[in-house]
């Protein structure tokens, strides 16, 4: 396939970039590669936090997702910049305080508009935060699990249907 347009940048961002937004990445990265839209994204998770820089995926996140076939032993934990915020075209973010963090990284508003609650996508959207699981026990890795797998996929769709990915590879509805 040959590839004609700049890819799609997606960025999720957490506080620890250990739990959720790792998860979020590779739940989204799966789906993208089983659509085989993958020339068309770059994908990848950041944390507004520094502790855990440098750092494998939360253990009992990834023990959940290989439970749901997501892979995040490759992952390692990085601190969202202002790089980030120049190239990535939408950032998803999993709370308010998530949001808050970015946007005030953000001091002339230019990106602004790429900023956004992941669980804006969520057809169940709740309270608009996905929970932090970190402190709490293995169900609360599970129900982050099933927000973010029903959210990534909505967004996905979300996303082929913006930016018109069907009819840009040629496939079939
Ligand atoms: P995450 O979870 O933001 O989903 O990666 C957390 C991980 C670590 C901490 C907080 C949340 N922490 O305070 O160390």
């Amino acid at each position: 396939m040959t590839h004609l347009h700049q890819p799609i940048r997606v960025l999720f961002v957490c506080l620890g970039n250990i739990c959720r937004s790792p998860l979020a990445a590779g739940v989204f990265r799966k789906l993208v590669d089983e659509a085989g839209l993958s020339a068309h994204f770059e994908i990848d998770s950041a944390g507004t936090g520094p502790w855990h820089v440098g750092e494998p995926a939360d253990r009992r996140m990834q023990h959940t997702a290989r439970q749901h076939g997501v892979d995040l032993s490759s992952h390692v934990a990085r601190q969202l910049s202002q790089e980030d915020l120049a190239r990535y075209d939408y950032i998803l973010v999993m709370d308010r305080e998530n949001l808050e963090d970015v946007l005030r990284m953000d001091r002339e508003g230019r990106f602004r508009d790429k900023v956004q609650l992941f669980r804006t996508f969520d057809p169940e959207p709740g309270n608009g935060e996905v929970p932090d699981p970190y402190y709490g026990g293995a169900r609360g890795f599970e129900e982050v699990y099933q927000i973010v797998a029903r959210t990534a996929r909505r967004l996905l769709e979300h996303l082929v249907a913006t930016h018109r990915l069907r009819e840009i590879a040629g496939l079939s509805r």
